[in-house]
């Protein structure tokens, strides 16, 4: 069996933990051999890749980014399945791991399904809004990483009686803000899920501030709020609605110093959050389902992804995983808001 493995879409700590992993468990238990595949379909396109050995995943398991590279190539750009089967075959590759988010998930499942393409997934995204699966590896690592950020930020923010407006990442879903927001005791959260006007944030920031408290806001970079002036959005909301003025935490800032009063300071935490060494908690989830990924090609089944259910790895279909987005429910909502303001 000669496996080929790639990550694609945007890069997410725990991705080499999971190469990794299938590496280690595809030799010593299924003899396997492996091909690594540059910057995710580009080198499947392109016939850029390399044989890839035990050695080349030594101590690979902390380390960020991929060792792969990783790109937003489409599968069915530049030939598509025609030339990715004649690449297939001139390295005598028989399947593919691929380890990515929405796009790449959906991409390798049209494969399967309309080409007879031999692939299983592994999930992938700091966002954790991927169905079917509990958790994604990296969404720790970044909501870790965003938790340090607002615990530093508050320290500056008492010392200069300031609010503090901090915008995480999480594109179309508020899990990252929802998590380091409740961890780093923030007094307000702002999800797209759940879009609230001016006059409440200004609420809840005034609320903390008369507490003798720095009001934190922490905002998901795809919240837009109620309301929100439709002149400035013509200019400012991208085609998936996110307000891009420089990201909403700088629209949000001078916002609510003029409606409270309070100074008001802005932080994108941005690409910081993908950056770096994963957590103990998302090194071994993406080697479990590394391992778990080469199981699954070692047994034909085509079309399955590793999935994390509870505490275990299971395989369910890799579309299930972009068919229904796991956005914030609406219980997770009110329960944070009992401690905002
Ligand atoms: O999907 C992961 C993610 O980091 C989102 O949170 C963010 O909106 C997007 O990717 C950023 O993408 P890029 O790295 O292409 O700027």
């Amino acid at each position: 069996m000669k496996i080929g493995v790639l990550t694609s879409g945007g890069d997410c700590p725990g991705l080499n933990a999971v190469i990794r992993g299938i590496v280690r468990k595809g030799i010593r238990t299924h003899n396997a051999s492996f091909v690594g595949i540059r910057d995710g379909w580009r080198g499947l396109l392109d016939d850029d890749m390399f044989d890839m050995t035990m050695l080349d995943v030594r101590g690979l398991s902390g380390r960020g980014g991929t060792i792969l590279g990783t790109s937003r190539t489409h599968p069915y750009e530049d030939g598509g399945p025609g030339r990715m089967r004649e690449v297939m075959a001139a390295h005598g590759i028989d399947s593919l791991i691929a380890i990515g988010g929405e796009g790449t998930l959906a991409g390798a499942s049209r494969l399967v399904n309309e080409e007879g393409l031999h692939i299983v997934g592994v999930p992938k995204t700091i966002d954790n809004d991927l169905g079917n699966t509990d958790y994604t590896f990296g969404f720790d690592t970044a909501q870790s990483i965003a938790t340090e950020a607002i615990d530093r930020l508050r320290t500056t923010a008492e010392s200069h009686h300031r609010c503090m407006v901090i915008e995480v990442m999480g594109r179309n879903v508020g899990w990252i803000a929802l998590h380091a927001g409740m961890a780093a005791g923030a007094h307000a959260i702002l999800m797209p899920e759940f879009p609230v006007d001016f006059d409440q944030i200004a609420e809840w920031v005034t609320s903390a501030k008369d507490r003798g408290r720095a009001p934190i806001v922490v905002v998901a970079e795809g919240f837009v709020p109620e309301g929100f002036d439709s002149q400035v959005a013509d200019h400012g909301v991208d085609n998936k609605g996110r307000v891009r003025l420089g990201g909403i935490a700088n629209y949000l800032a001078p916002k609510i110093e003029e409606i409270t009063g309070i100074e008001s300071r802005a932080t994108i935490l941005g690409h910081l959050q993908r950056g770096g060494s994963p957590t103990a908690y998302d090194r071994v989830l993406s080697t479990r389902l590394g391992m778990a990924a080469v199981d699954l090609a070692q047994h034909g089944h085509w079309g399955k992804m590793a999935s994390l259910k509870g505490t275990d790895i299971v395989s369910v279909e890799m579309s299930s995983a972009v068919h229904s987005l796991k956005s914030v429910p609406l219980h997770r909502w009110e329960e944070a808001q009992v401690l905002f303001g």
